[in-house]
C-alpha cells in the first residue's frame, strides 16, 4: 500500500494547471453509449474512476481508447445492457449508465452500489426518474432490471437535487418521445459540461445550471468531439494547500466562478485571491481568521467535495469556524485524524466547532476517502514536522499526480510504498 509523505512547513509558490473534472467526465463518457460512432473527449484526467469507467464501456461491447488525455469512444459495437458487478462495485457512479442503455437498447441491468465510505447513497431518486419516463423496475437479490419499450417524456419533480439523477435523466431522455421536465435539478457545473456535450451530439436540453432542465426529445444523436471543464474541487483544493501553508501560487486552467464559493471564504479569511480571466492567484502569509459558520449545500453553495479540505485550513485560523456536513450522512471521517494531528475540533451530530490553534503537527494518519485524504495533504503540508498518509489510493480517484503538482509549487510531498517506512 503507499502513502504520502509530507514534510510540512514549507510555502508554496509557483503555477500548476488544473486537470479536466471527472465529475464531468464520467457522466459524457456514458453519454456516448447512447450512439454508434467515434467521439473523441479532450482533457480527461488520467484517474483510477476514469479507467473503470473505461473498462465498462468495453465489457458493454463499446471501443474506448486513451492517447494522453484525448479519449475515443465507440460504441457502435455496444452489445450488453447488463454491468458486471465486479466493475459496479468499484464506482458508484456507474449507476447513471442506466439512462444511456436504457435509451439505446430498451433494458439495463445493475448491482444495487452499496453504501460507501461518505453515507448511504440512496438511488431512489434514479430509480423515480426512470420510472417517471416509463421504465419498468424490478429489483430481484441485488439485482436492478429496467426495462422500456419506449421512453416518453414527463415532468420529474426531484424531492432534492441529486447531481447524478439529474445526469441520468439527460441521458435518458434525450431521445424520449415528447419534452421531459426536471424540476428541482442540481445546477452543478458538471451538469452543464453535460448539457454542452448532449448538445453537441445534435440533442436539445435547455435550462442546465438552473433548477429546471427541458429536454425535447430527438430521433437521431451522432458523435462528438469536447473538451471537459476543468476541476474545480481539484482547482479549490489546491487554492486551500496554498492558503494554509503560505506562500503564492497562481492556478491556470480554472473557471473561477465555479469556485465561487471557496474563494469567498478563503478570502473572508483574509487570504488574497485574484481571479484573472482562467487563472486564479493565491496569496498567504499561512496567517488568518476564522469565517463563523458554513454548512455544505448544493451548487451554487458550498460544496460537500470541499468541506474537508476546508476543515483542515480552519484548524489554523485565529477563532472559531464551524462547518455543518448537510449533504451526506458519514463525511467527517477525518475529524479523528486531523485530531491527532493537533487540531482541536467537536463534533455534535453532522456539526464541527474548529477551534484554531497555532500549529498542526506531523501524524501518521489514513485517508478514508478521496476528500478526507485531500484533506489530511492539505494539513501535513501546513504542520510542523512529518505526516504520513496512508489510503493514497483514496486520494489517486480524484487527483492526477497530487504530489507531482505539490512538488512543482515547492511542497515537500513523496509516494512511498508503506513497507519502506515500517
Ligand atoms: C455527486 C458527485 C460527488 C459529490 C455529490 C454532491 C459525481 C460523480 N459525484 O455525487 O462528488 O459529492 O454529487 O455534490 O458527480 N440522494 C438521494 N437519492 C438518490 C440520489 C441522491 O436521496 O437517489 C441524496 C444523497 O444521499 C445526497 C444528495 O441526494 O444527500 C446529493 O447526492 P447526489 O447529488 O446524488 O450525489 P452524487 O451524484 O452521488
Amino acid at each position: 500500500m503507499e502513502q504520502f509523505v509530507i514534510e510540512g512547513g514549507k510555502p508554496l509558490y509557483g503555477t500548476v494547471r488544473i486537470h479536466g473534472a471527472k465529475n464531468a467526465a464520467l457522466p459524457i463518457l456514458a453519454a456516448t453509449l447512447l450512439t454508434g460512432g467515434i467521439h473523441e473527449i479532450h482533457d480527461v484526467p488520467r484517474l483510477k474512476d476514469i479507467e473503470v469507467m473505461g473498462r465498462i464501456l468495453g465489457a458493454l461491447g463499446a471501443r474506448f481508447s486513451r492517447a494522453g488525455t484525448r479519449i475515443q469512444v465507440d460504441a457502435s459495437t455496444l452489445r450488453t445492457c447488463h454491468i458486471p458487478d465486479v466493475l459496479m462495485r468499484q464506482m458508484r457512479s456507474s449507476i447513471f449508465l442506466m439512462g444511456p442503455l436504457l435509451s439505446r437498447l430498451g433494458e439495463v441491468s445493475v448491482t444495487r452500489p452499496g453504501g460507501c465510505a461518505i453515507g448511504s447513497r440512496p438511488i431512489d431518486l434514479h430509480l423515480y426518474g426512470l420510472q417517471s419516463l416509463g421504465a419498468h423496475i424490478e429489483e430481484k437479490d441485488g439485482l436492478i432490471r429496467c426495462s422500456a419499450s419506449k421512453l416518453t417524456g414527463a415532468t420529474i419533480h426531484f424531492k432534492t437535487p441529486s447531481v447524478g439523477a439529474t445526469e441520468n435523466v439527460m441521458l435518458a431522455a434525450v431521445k424520449a418521445e415528447g419534452t421531459t421536465v426536471i424540476r428541482n435539478a442540481a445546477r452543478e457545473p458538471e451538469i452543464v459540461d453535460l448539457q454542452s456535450f448532449l448538445n453537441r451530439m445534435g440533442a436539445d436540453v435547455q435550462g442546465a445550471g438552473t433548477d429546471t432542465i427541458i429536454i425535447h426529445g430527438v430521433r437521431e444523436l451522432h458523435p462528438a468531439s469536447h473538451e471537459i471543464i476543468p476541476d474545480r474541487i481539484v482547482a479549490g483544493t489546491l487554492a486551500v494547500a496554498a492558503a494554509a501553508a503560505g506562500g503564492e501560487v497562481t492556478l491556470t486552467n480554472t473557471i473561477p466562478d465555479h469556485l465561487r464559493y471557496t474563494l469567498h471564504l478563503l478570502n473572508k479569511a483574509g487570504v488574497s485571491v485574484s481571479p484573472d480571466g482562467d487563472a486564479i492567484r493565491i496569496r498567504s502569509d499561512g496567517r488568518h481568521r476564522a469565517v463563523g459558520r458554513i454548512e455544505t449545500q448544493p451548487y451554487p453553495g458550498f460544496p460537500t467535495d470541499m468541506q474537508p479540505q476546508m476543515m483542515a485550513f480552519l484548524c489554523l485560523a485565529d477563532g472559531t469556524s464551524v462547518i455543518c456536513e448537510r449533504i451526506f450522512d458519514a463525511r467527517l471521517k477525518h475529524v479523528s485524524e486531523l485530531a491527532r494531528m493537533g487540531a482541536d475540533l467537536t463534533v455534535e451530530g453532522n456539526t464541527v466547532w474548529i477551534h484554531g490553534v497555532p500549529h498542526l503537527t506531523g501524524a501518521d494518519v489514513e485517508a478514508t476517502d478521496l476528500r478526507a485524504g485531500a484533506a489530511l495533504v492539505v494539513a501535513g503540508l501546513s504542520a510542523r514536522g512529518v505526516t504520513r498518509v496512508g489510503g493514497v489510493q483514496h486520494i489517486d480517484r480524484g487527483y492526477e499526480g497530487l504530489e507531482e503538482m505539490l512538488s512543482s509549487l515547492g511542497g515537500r510531498i513523496y509516494r512511498n510504498s508503506r513497507s519502506d517506512s515500517d
